[in-house]
């Protein structure tokens, strides 16, 4: 049996949480979850946007589900909070295109490999008298251990290549030591080709020649940023799930937002979050039911009779789930 932390969040969150445990709830697994509160409207009810029950109950369960949360100016976001309690290093983010979905390209494959630690995220932030300063965090262990996870990653998924990003021109210290790590990890892959590229160059041949990617491994917010601009050429960010993974506990999550603009509408595309569970299926070794839930989306997709307004279609998020539960008896 599997106990899995929900965390609904605000906006969007909860609603695409409820399409993912329905769809779950359809499936053949031994599950039980355990919801949490964290978030915006978690604040304005206990003064905290994330209290401990929550970070208890995300280490003592099996897995973790995380909707998207409203960060607040002024306030550390919970989802920090849990990547760092949890010591979640690794935030995965697979960019891929789907038949049926309009995209930029429409046969992209690739990984991005996030740092979740360090970097600019290590919260050390502070006013100094002529303005304010952050501090930009990067160890030998950090750097090694996300490496490490990058290039198992091309090998257990069959990529041949791994990029890794940074700005060593001028972040010479910091990024140097990310980049000597890469090279490092790299030897112990000598079947895997290794290459580095500065942050600003990764992005123009995202935009121009993405099919170049295979797995990127970078630090903190260069990540942030490269997996915002992976899911705009594959549909947006209704499009591409993540994982935040540790040694001990990992957290699925949508790379979308909580979108305060169309929360309450039930429009909200379900399938970053329904991805995010296909992950969280493979994590915990499902891989029947993972590759079952995942078929029944895409061919949810391909067949394009039931989406959400987004995608181009007029459905609310939870037909368009309940659509991908019809479509789990085909497999
Ligand atoms: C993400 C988000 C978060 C981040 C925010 C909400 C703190 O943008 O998961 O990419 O910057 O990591
Ligand atoms: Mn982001």
């Amino acid at each position: 049996m599997y106990r899995i932390c929900v965390i609904p969040g605000d906006g969007i969150g909860p609603e695409v949480m409820e399409a993912a445990l329905t769809v779950l709830k359809a499936m053949d697994l031994d599950m039980e979850f355990y919801p949490a509160l964290a978030g915006n409207a978690c604040f304005q009810k206990l003064g905290t946007t994330i209290p401990s029950q929550t970070v208890d109950l995300a280490l003592q369960t099996d897995a973790t589900l995380f909707g998207a949360i409203t960060s607040v100016p002024g306030q550390r976001s919970a989802i920090l909070t849990l990547r760092k309690e949890l010591d979640l290093y690794a935030n995965l983010r697979p960019v891929k295109s789907y038949p049926g979905i309009e995209a930029l390209y429409p046969d992209l494959d690739f990984l991005i490999v996030r740092e979740n630690t360090e970097g600019l995220y290590a919260g050390q932030e502070e006013y100094t008298p002529d303005g304010a300063q952050a501090l930009r965090v990067v160890t030998r262990k950090a750097s090694r251990r996300i490496c490490e996870f990058a290039f198992r990653q091309a090998q257990n998924k069959g990529f041949k290549r791994v990029t890794a990003v940074h700005k060593a021109n001028v972040l010479m210290k910091t990024d140097g030591i990310f980049r000597e790590a890469f090279y490092q990890v790299a030897e112990e892959y000598p079947e895997l080709e290794a290459e580095d590229l500065y942050v600003d160059a990764a992005a123009m041949f995202l935009v121009k020649n993405p099919q170049r990617f295979q797995v990127l491994v970078t630090t903190n917010l260069f990540g942030d940023i490269l997996s915002d601009e992976g899911a705009g050429l594959v549909g947006g960010l209704g499009m591409v799930p993540s994982a935040n993974i540790g040694d001990k506990n990992a957290l699925f999550e949508p790379v979308h937002g909580s979108a305060p603009d169309i929360a309450g509408q039930g429009v909200a595309n379900p399938t970053a979050m329904l991805l995010s569970v296909v992950m969280m299926l493979r994590h915990l070794k499902e891989e029947d039911e993972a590759s079952k839930l995942e078929k029944a989306l895409l061919m949810t997709l391909k067949e394009g009779r039931v989406l959400t307004p987004d995608l181009g279609g007029d459905a609310s998020t939870l037909k368009m789930a309940q659509e991908v539960q019809g479509h789990l008896e085909s497999w």
